[in-house]
């Protein structure tokens, strides 16, 4: 049975997800990988990286989904629809965290795509696209870098045998961690084809917040770039070296912080710029720095800036160079274009968040996601809840389960527009 009114009767207005529900399952997980300060250490292909799928995949299967995983690591938690010939609704997000990280960055993503699927459990509600939740391998990128590692292979921008020999700082391969940690399966990635993406998640931003908003509309997402830049200068003893007959990498590393600031105060509002990495060698007090390696992250909602930004940046960094008698490289680790996403399918989730009676507007979102490579090969849309104080790669990262329920409430009702509800039997 596929018509109107069994979806209106299986799937109305007031079907909400169950909030104290989805709230202990974002706690329980929180539980696992703890940080320092209340917030979580959960690294991509750590043992409570692991231990964060384990206990996923467990929920998931008690709530009835297969669970497939890809050679990647993706996590794909299939709830089967009505005709299996038809492609899944895949929602879902990260359970991997910054190393101080939040407890809902990603996490209520997945968790509210299994809330979702609980929910529609709970009503005997069948959709008749199956419903996949999905946890993609590696967003943060600060273990691993880059960043939405595994959903960029998913989508075909990066190989897997490429992403299998990204290192740590330590050297540890990301292919030798995804096997030791028993996540790297078998199924060949990207060849799950998808209906459609939707992924919720934290605004990580004041703008929600500050305005009393419930939900944000993602229209999109900035550009961004990371850039490796090494400087090579001479190590010296810090008491009988004069000032003159320096060749100071760590001097030259604080000019290009103040450089990447310089960069992205010109361009605003439409850019940001960050050194979020530093590493000086041999680090330590009574040396001058020898080396040092930095970490750049620039970003923009226009193209035209990042590429600017990212030249001066390069130019910028060849003088200091030059001043200072060091030889430098520059690489970059990571290019994402911005991102728009599919005008129907943000529709869909613009409609849904008025027809439920919350405050929404559109928002362009300032971190990477998952669902920016997803967007490449399936029509994908996000949903934004409101953070505390905008605050996120941070432990104090928070939100109220209110909110929580509210951007669950949309994803539920988005799947069920697209997933076609077909049958409603009212009863588990
Ligand atoms: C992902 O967390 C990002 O860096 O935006
Ligand atoms: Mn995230
Ligand atoms: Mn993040």
């Amino acid at each position: 049975m596929t018509n109107l009114s069994s979806f209106r009767l299986a799937l109305d207005r007031d079907t909400r997800v169950d909030q104290g529900r989805l709230w202990a399952s974002l706690m329980a997980m929180a539980e696992v990988g703890p940080g320092i300060a209340g917030g979580n250490n959960r690294q991509a292909l750590t043992d409570e990286d692991g231990a964060a799928r384990t206990l996923f995949a467990r929920w998931c299967q008690e709530a009835g989904m297969e669970i497939h995983v890809d050679q990647m690591g993706n996590i794909f938690a299939m709830r089967p629809g009505t005709d299996p010939d038809t492609a899944p609704v895949c929602v879902g997000s990260h359970l991997d965290t910054q190393p101080a990280g939040g407890r809902f960055d990603g996490i209520l993503g997945v968790l509210a795509g299994l809330e979702v699927v609980r929910t529609l459990n709970d009503r005997g509600i069948r959709t008749k696209h199956p419903i996949v939740v999905a946890n993609w391998t590696n967003e943060e990128g600060s273990r691993f870098a880059p960043v939405m590692m595994a959903s960029g292979v998913f989508a075909g921008v990066h190989s897997v045998e490429w992403a299998y020999d990204r290192q740590d700082r330590t050297g540890i391969r990301f292919g030798d961690e995804l096997e030791r940690i028993g996540w790297k399966g078998k199924m060949p990635v990207g060849s799950l084809k998808l209906k459609a993406f939707y992924e919720l998640h934290i605004e990580q931003g004041p703008i929600l917040e500050a305005e009393g908003t419930q939900i944000g509309i993602v229209t999109g997402g900035q550009g961004l770039t990371w850039l490796q830049v090494n400087l090579q200068g001479r190590s010296a003893h810090a008491g009988s070296t004069p000032m003159a007959r320096r060749r100071n990498a760590g001097l030259g590393a604080s000019r290009v912080m103040e450089l990447v600031q310089q960069v992205a105060m010109s361009h605003q509002p439409y850019a940001v710029g960050t050194v979020g990495r530093l590493e000086l060698r041999p680090n330590s007090t009574n040396s001058v720095p020898g080396s040092a390696e930095l970490a750049i992250d620039i970003r923009s909602p226009d193209a035209t800036v990042l590429a600017a930004m990212e030249a001066s940046i390069r130019h910028g960094v060849e003088a200091i160079a030059g001043e200072l008698e060091l030889t430098f490289t520059i690489s970059r680790l990571q290019h994402a274009e911005p991102v728009a996403f599919d005008e129907p399918s943000v529709s869909t989730i613009r409609n849904v968040a008025a027809s439920l009676g919350y405050t929404h507007r559109d928002i362009v979102s300032g971190a990477g996601h998952d669902a920016y490579w997803l967007s490449r090969v399936t029509p994908t849309a996000m949903i934004m809840c409101p953070c505390i104080d905008g605050i996120s790669h941070n432990e104090a990262e928070d939100i109220s389960p209110e909110w929580a329920a509210a951007g669950a409430n949309v994803l539920l009702h988005a799947v069920g527009e697209t997933a076609l509800v077909d049958a409603c039997t009212g009863h588990p």
